[in-house]
Parts: structure tokens; sequence; C-alpha cells
């Protein structure tokens, strides 16, 4: 079934021709445990420049550990990450901002006492002098944030805190996404509002996307890439289109 497809760190164009450059984003042979449970073994793959690469795979196939590994949060025992050519395998969490990545953790957690400004403020704090400009292209891009700005986070419903976390990685004008799971428990109308947001980010301002998702059907609607995880492993990398079009492998691993 899945077998004649291109695997691990291979790249795949969805624009044809073919991709000699080194992707914005490598991860190869990215191997990471806690304790004794092996969460990702060998995980190679690669998100380019402007494009939204989604990974998608059932609960516990290790996308959250493979996002905390990229961005430092947890360290590896084997393999190698590079942002823009430069290794950053090793590099401390908290330097992972100025280095241009942001990652939007699973559970959009938002400071609850804290207005919605203030927690927009906290994203600035890893990345130096951030301009007012930047809060009001935050602002612009999520109206509903911006008529609460003044207001406690905790009235936020579901959506808008994620849009709030979204934003808040967004001021600290990141050249990639990490997005854990930003669907989950959201109604479909809101993920499509959403995932819209995010598509046109990408097309208009080149940022890229490592989102990462259960939500196989609607992450490959807006994704260009998809890479299916399964127990730690890479299964199979293909275009978001192709992937959308195999019946078996949906069944086999993407729940739909
Ligand atoms: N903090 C942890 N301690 C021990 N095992 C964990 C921890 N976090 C995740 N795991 C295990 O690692 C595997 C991958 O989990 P995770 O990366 O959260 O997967 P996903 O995000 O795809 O649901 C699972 O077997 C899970 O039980
Ligand atoms: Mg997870």
């Amino acid at each position: 079934m899945t077998d004649a497809r291109t695997h691990g760190s291979t790249a795949v164009t969805t624009t044809g021709g073919t991709a000699t450059a080194p992707a914005l984003l490598e991860i190869e042979g990215l191997t990471s445990s806690y304790g004794p449970v092996r969460a990702l073994d060998g995980v190679s793959l690669s998100a380019e420049a402007g494009r939204i690469t989604a990974v998608l795979g059932a609960n516990g196939a290790g996308k959250t550990t493979l996002l905390r590994t990229v961005s430092g949060l947890v360290r590896c025992s084997a393999g190698r990450v590079t942002l823009g050519g430069e290794d950053i395998t090793s590099a401390p969490v908290e330097a992972m901002v100025g280095k241009g990545m942001a990652h939007v953790p699973e559970g959009r957690g938002v400071i609850a006492e804290l207005t919605v400004d203030e927690n927009l403020r906290v994203g600035s704090l890893f990345r130096g002098k951030v301009g007012r400009e930047e809060f009001d292209r935050v602002y612009d891009l999520f109206p509903r944030i911006a008529e609460r700005r003044d207001q406690p986070a905790h009235v936020l419903s579901g959506g808008e805190r994620q849009m709030l976390v979204i934003g808040r990685a967004l001021i600290a004008k990141p050249r990639i996404l990490l997005l854990d799971e930003p669907s989950l428990g959201l109604a479909p109308r809101i993920v499509a509002q959403i995932f819209g947001l995010l598509r046109h980010l990408v097309d208009t301002e080149g940022l890229s996307v490592l989102l990462v998702e259960q939500n196989a059907r609607s992450a490959l609607s807006v994704a260009d890439v998809g890479v299916v995880l399964n127990l730690g492993r890479v299964v199979v990398t293909d275009s978001a289109r192709t992937l959308m079009g195999d019946e078996d492998l949906r069944h086999a691993y993407l729940g739909f």
C-alpha cells in the first residue's frame, strides 16, 4: 500500500521541479525517549519555506514529542535538526524564538488573569524590540481578539484562545511556526477560519508552518505536504493532495 512512496527525508515538491536546496527545517533521524518509552524512532522530514507541512497520526504517534524535540523542550538521543542550514539540535529552548522558530504547544495555554494584550506582549519577550505595528498586524489578522484586547484571557472561547496563542507566536515574527493540534475541540467552522488564515499568511508573507494534527482531513485540506507518523516512525511522506486521495492510507492511519 505505502511501500512505493517517498520515505524519510526525501524532499517532496508539489509545484514541479526538484528540490535541491535544503529545506528551511530539516529533521534527520530524530530519536527521543521518555525513560524506556521510545516516542520518536529515527524520524526524518523536512519543512520547506513558504509551505504548510502537516504531520499526521493517531494519538500517541509521537507528534507532540516531535515538536517538543525540535524546539528543544525534549532532548533527542540521536538525530539532527537544522533551521536555515544552522544546526539547532542542541540549542536551548529560549534561543529558538531568536532563531526564528515559534512553537505553539497543544492546549492553548494563555495566562488567564492577564488581558489579551498582555498575553500578546509575552510573545515579544524573547524577540527584542517589537513595535506597535506588530501588535496591530496581529489584531488585524484576528479582529475577534482585537475586540477583547483589554479583557482577561479567561473570558475567551476555545477558538479565541487558539487565535490568541497563534497571534502571540506571530508577534515574534517567526520564519517557521510549529503548531500542535490547533483544531482540537473546536467547531469545524472555527477550524476552517484558523486554517484559512494560516494559508493566507503562508501565501502572502512567506510564513512556513509545521502543523501537527490528529484531524487529518482538515489538515490535509490546508497543507501542501503531509507526513504520516505511526508509533514514532514516518510511514509516508507525500503531497497533501496525493495523501487525501489514498483511501487505503486514510483508513489505515488517518481515521477518515
Ligand atoms: N511525558 C511523558 N512521559 C512518558 N511518556 C510520554 C510522555 N509524553 C508522551 N509520552 C509517550 O510518548 C508517545 C508519543 O506521545 P506524543 O508525542 O504525546 O504523541 P501524540 O502527540 O502523537 O499523541 C506515547 O507513547 C506517549 O504515551
Ligand atoms: Mg499530541
